[in-house]
């Protein structure tokens, strides 16, 4: 169990989508179409919600291998014949493609992990002259209507939090990681693009996606800022959250021609 419950990734994926950059993604579309029957390897893919977002911008003839080291999630990706699953460990090996792979794809993973663990990503990368398509990575942008007294120090306790060891090479680059991504591939001779996909959330279409950010950012921040006064805050946002905004970045690589 890798703490991502099967439940959370339903519940973010409706919101993911609407987020995602729809232009890289055709890019990357785009591209892959040069090949024939393109393998794409997905990073920490979860129940599979990259390739059901990416497949309809993708060749029909995509072959999709998901990787994840959590089996329960892992299970529900399914099987069909252009999709595999693989057990994979990124800490221990941010590679996990074969050499026929033409493209490595990851959704809400690079703030998870660690400054050392995105260069030998990026290393791995360029070594096999891979493109990546890396969605909804967090970048540390929190907004929340109508606004409180409370907010700003809830997050940046929060995006401290965030910089904590999330199980992918040591304490997370957090808000920090796109940005260190796109500089790793950029000195690495990448083309970058980047684009905003932040979700903008909604009292009355996103309410139990609200509720499970407020009570989960409050209870992340209790030994930060105290008990009292996480749960100060998560009543009072609970009570009244007009919109929430969580900042998030895609990031398109291609390697140099
Ligand atoms: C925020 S979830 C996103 C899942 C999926 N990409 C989605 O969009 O629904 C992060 C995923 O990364 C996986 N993950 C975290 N650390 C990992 C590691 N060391 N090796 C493989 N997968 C990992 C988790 O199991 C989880 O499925």
């Amino acid at each position: 169990m890798s703490g991502f419950t099967a439940d959370w990734l339903a519940l973010r994926e409706v919101a993911d989508a609407r987020a995602r950059a729809t232009g890289l993604i055709d890019r990357a579309g785009t591209a892959l179409a040069r090949h024939a029957a393109p393998l794409v390897c997905d990073l920490g893919s979860g129940t599979g919600a990259g390739m059901r977002a990416f497949a309809p911008s993708f060749p029909p003839d995509t072959r999709w291998l998901l990787t994840d080291n959590d089996p329960d999630t892992l299970a529900l990706a399914g099987c069909a014949p252009a999709v595999q699953t693989a057990l994979a460990d990124l800490a221990a090996n941010p590679a996990p493609w074969p050499a026929e792979c033409r493209l490595v794809t990851a959704t809400a993973l690079f703030d998870l992990a660690a400054p050392g663990w995105i260069a030998r990503l990026a290393d791995c990368l360029a070594a096999d002259r891979l493109p990546l398509l890396a969605c909804l990575t967090y970048d540390g942008r929190l907004g929340c209507v109508p606004a409180r007294p409370g907010d700003a120090a809830l997050c940046s306790a929060f995006n401290r939090h965030q910089r904590g060891d999330k199980g992918l090479g040591g304490p997370a680059a957090g808000p920090g990681a796109v940005a260190l991504l796109a500089e790793a591939l950029r000195t690495r001779g990448y083309r970058v693009a980047l684009a905003d996909s932040a979700w903008r959330l909604m009292q009355d279409r996103d309410s139990a996606l609200m509720t499970e950010l407020v009570t989960g950012w409050a209870g992340a921040m209790e030994g930060l800022v105290g008990v009292q006064t996480a749960q100060d805050w998560r009543a009072a946002r609970l009570a009244d959250t007009q919109r929430l905004t969580v900042g998030h970045t895609d990031l398109y690589a291609e390697p140099p021609s």
